[in-house]
């Protein structure tokens, strides 16, 4: 009984033990010990409240002012060491997450790194992306897995139709008796476009295609890039001025020689292919009196518009398609397409372009 007898030497003590104790707490956990040890269920303060009881009763009234004097003390200054230990914590959070936006930026690459690049392919269609840009053409995409409609059907391509033996197709099982492609051309890209969007409609599509054929200049996966203009009194004089200004404008050759060739794709009527001028026996581009191929092209024939529920006797437009493999490779004078595609970073390096320095018209791509 003697805690509870004792007049005011033990609450003193007390409340200099629990001050030392809460000074000594580094942490807001061995805080938390000392409130439970002094203010908690079985604390001590709690052990002297519950002892008042006992107290005879002409020192009781006394004895409970005291104790409660105590109690208002002991709280306030656990809160107040809660609040500084609250604070100290933060304190060190913000010193530790510190960051000084006055610093210089770090060197690009940092030193000792290597600088990444970008893949001639991914270049090639940024420069698409520019050219066409300029001549007012946004970006239209779809899917690598694509339906037998979208592929050819709605292009003009039926069933036992024989322009399907050219493209060497990648089947997939079956889906509800028919069998999805790997996508053969960007050509679907324009069958997407056309149900989705109303005309006026001026696209480039470049992406992946694929095809069951494998050498020194035909992967199983290589890339094209699509065009499709559909206005009122779209004519082939449009698609010629459009098709020569780019082509003279990706070479970098102001007068690179473009030839116009009757040819043959379902999807267009009438179609033309047409050549760069270009010298067979050293490579070089813009003279020599040969000519090459470059890409396919055509004014959307009225079916495959129809197809598409757009009235062909109101909206008229071209269509052109090409591969980026190709232009890339006759740009850069690049004999064999395959190492595209193998990961070797000694070829890498010597290709990649600056992604620092990304295509500008003003500049020339
Ligand atoms: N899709 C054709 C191919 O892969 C290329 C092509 C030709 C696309 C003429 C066109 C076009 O849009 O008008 O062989």
């Amino acid at each position: 009984m003697s805690e509870t007898t004792m007049s005011g030497d033990d609450l003193a003590a007390l409340e200099a033990e629990t001050a030392a104790q809460l000074a000594a707490a580094a942490d807001l956990r061995a805080w938390d010990a000392v409130r439970v040890g002094t203010l908690g269920k079985s604390g001590r303060l709690t052990a002297l409240l519950k002892g008042l009881g006992a107290v005879p009763a002409e020192q009781r009234k006394e004895r409970g002012a005291s104790l409660n004097r105590l109690k208002q003390a002991l709280e306030a200054a656990i809160e107040a060491r809660r609040l500084a230990l609250e604070e100290a914590a933060l304190d060190a959070r913000l010193r530790a997450e510190r960051m000084d936006v006055s610093l210089p930026p770090r060197p690009f690459p940092p030193a000792g790194a290597e600088q990444g690049g970008i893949h001639p392919i991914s270049r090639t269609m940024e420069e698409l992306v520019a050219l066409f840009g300029a001549q007012g053409f946004s970006v239209a995409e779809g899917p690598d897995i694509e339906s037998d409609w979208h592929n050819f059907g709605a292009l003009n391509i039926p069933e036992h139709h024989p322009a399907r033996q050219d493209h060497d197709t990648f089947y997939l099982p079956a889906v509800d008796g028919r069998r999805p492609v790997l996508r053969t051309h960007t050509s679907p890209v324009q069958i997407r476009t056309m149900v989705t969007q109303a005309p006026p409609i001026r696209v480039i599509v470049p992406g992946r295609t694929w095809r069951a054929d494998h050498d020194a200049t035909h992967s199983p996966m290589f890339h094209q890039v699509e065009g499709l203009v559909i206005d009122r009194g779209i004519t082939l004089g449009h698609l010629k001025g459009c098709l020569i200004d780019f082509l003279r404008a990706f070479f970098g050759i102001g007068d690179l020689p473009v030839r116009f060739r009757a040819s043959y794709f379902p999807f267009t009527e009438p179609s033309m292919e047409v050549d760069i001028g270009w010298n067979r026996k050293t490579g070089e581009l813009g003279k020599g009196g040969d000519w090459l191929e470059i890409l396919g092209s055509g004014m959307v024939h009225p079916r495959v518009l129809a197809n598409c529920g757009i009235d062909p006797r109101e909206w008229q437009g071209f269509a052109f398609g090409m591969g980026i493999e190709r232009i890339t490779m006759l740009k850069h004078g690049m004999p064999d397409l395959r190492p595209f595609y193998e990961s070797d970073v000694r070829w890498l390096r010597h290709w990649a372009a600056d992604p620092l320095s990304p295509p500008s018209l003003a500049e020339g791509v």
